[in-house]
């Protein structure tokens, strides 16, 4: 029996054996069955001050978009997750099963009724955060043409530090959601970036791991709606250099009037210095096998990465894979000196709007002498549609939309003994 049979088997058996026959005759309510799906998997993005469009915090708000909120779970648009759970779970993996998309669905044709407030509705208050220790914003104001072109800028902010500083949480706070589609940040000590404040990406030359100016870090922190920051526990941080810039490279949606944002980064930070610092270890397209890294029109083409030797036994935090509007499908898995596979990620179906930090349920091991590979799939034909050009064109490396990257991106620290039962992750709760 195939996946897909076995799923409706299941999905009808389910039905007739379970209280979904109830949900048939109307009994589904939002009280009783909606709310705690909604909680789970959605409120953290679609509540007041956060990245969705609009809130699912109460009632009114989910009564008013049954049918839409219906469609776009029965399609899988929401919650937005692209990881393959079968290959590796993650900490932040958001999925429905089949059954909360069938209460869903039931609920909608059984008249989304509202059913009785329990008396003790406990709504999950938002995660409060302590003030951050420090505020960067961006130097001023940027305002976006609004002639329904996206915008990919390049923003220097200056942190003005005297010492280094030990992080132990990093926090985007985009000033206006409307626009804010992404954002990637980086650190530069050279300040050699100043006078390209608030220039187009494609106008400056940004750099890659492998050009003259080595920045501090090539990657410090991703931004997509729904990032909500972490504190690493003591001991633990990563590092900004003194004086250091933070570069922020990002990406405004299309809008066809202007549209005004001054994004910030808020930092948490510890005056312990790190026992066991974090870092980030970066395969680009250097990292290539089969180059060169260019994608002929019309054409589908997978590329290979090899990582070099792992040099010690380091445990994995976090991985991002980075590509365009070409990209398909990505996987990346590691192989041990004994032989042993490690799965790191599978996205069959790559979207390039959900540039999302995929965090390890739990620290992943890779051990001393282990090799990362990692494949990419572009499809640069008319079959694909986000392909940015009609007729297809050429596309190789580079940071504007049109051109393609890949990218593998893990944040570690080195191995200890216990690694595996660490909880890494305290949500931000003490005021
Ligand atoms: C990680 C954050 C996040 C989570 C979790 C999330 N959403 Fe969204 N949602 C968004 C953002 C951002 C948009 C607007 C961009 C888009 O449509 O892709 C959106 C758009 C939508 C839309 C409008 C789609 C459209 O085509 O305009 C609906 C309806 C929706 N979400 C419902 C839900 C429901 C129901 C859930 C939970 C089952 C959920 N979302 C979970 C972030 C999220």
């Amino acid at each position: 029996m195939s996946k897909i049979k076995a799923r409706k088997a299941l999905v009808i058996a389910f039905f007739l054996f379970s209280p979904f026959f109830l949900f048939s005759q109307g009994q589904v309510t939002y009280y009783e069955h909606i709310r705690p799906i909604l909680e789970k998997n959605c409120i953290a993005c679609h509540r007041v001050g956060e990245a969705a469009p609009f809130s699912l915090e109460t009632y009114e708000d989910v009564q008013r978009r049954a049918s839409f909120i219906q469609m776009v779970t029965e399609t899988r648009y929401m919650p937005p997750w692209f990881a393959d759970p079968e290959f590796r779970h993650f900490r932040n993996e958001r999925i429905l099963t089949e059954a909360e998309i069938q209460t869903i669905a039931a609920w909608v044709k059984g008249g989304a009724k509202k059913g009785k407030e329990p008396k003790d509705l406990a709504i999950a208050a938002p995660v409060t955060y302590p003030k951050p220790d420090l505020v960067i914003p961006m130097n001023k104001p940027f305002t976006t043409p609004g002639n329904g072109t996206e915008q990919f800028r390049l923003f220097v902010m200056p942190s003005n530090t005297q010492e280094e500083l030990y992080v132990k949480g990093i926090d985007f706070r985009p000033g206006n959601l409307k626009i804010a589609h992404h954002a990637r940040l980086m650190v530069d000590t050279t300040h050699v970036f100043r006078p390209d404040d608030g220039a187009l990406v494609s106008d400056t030359v940004l750099p890659t791991t492998n050009l003259d100016v080595m920045l501090a870090s090539y990657f410090w922190y991703g931004w997509v709606p729904g990032n909500f920051p972490t504190l690493y526990p003591d001991g633990i941080a990563k590092k900004l250099p003194r004086n250091a810039d933070i570069l922020l490279n990002m990406h405004y949606s299309p809008t066809t009037t202007p549209e005004t944002d001054q994004s910030k980064v808020l930092l948490y930070v510890t005056k312990e210095k790190p026992r066991r610092p974090v870092k980030t270890f970066i395969l680009d397209e250097g990292w290539i096998s089969n180059q060169p890294f260019y994608i002929p029109p019309n054409e589908v083409v997978t590329f290979y990465m090899r990582s070099p030797l792992v040099p010690a036994d380091l445990s994995l935090i976090n991985v991002l894979p980075h590509m365009h509007l070409l990209g398909k499908s990505f996987r990346s898995f590691a192989i041990t000196p004994e032989g042993d596979v490690i799965n790191l990620i599978k996205i069959d179906d790559w979207n390039f709007n959900w540039q999302m930090t995929y965090q390890f349920d739990q620290l992943v091991k890779l051990p001393k002498g282990s090799v990362v590979y990692a494949e990419a799939v572009y499809d640069n034909t008319t079959n694909n549609p986000r392909n940015p050009f009609f007729p297809p064109r050429p596309a190789t490396t580079g940071w504007g939309t049109f051109n393609e990257m890949m990218n593998l991106i893990f944040e570690y620290i080195d191995y200890e003994e216990g690694d595996e039962n660490l909880n890494l992750y305290q949500a931000l709760k003490e005021k």
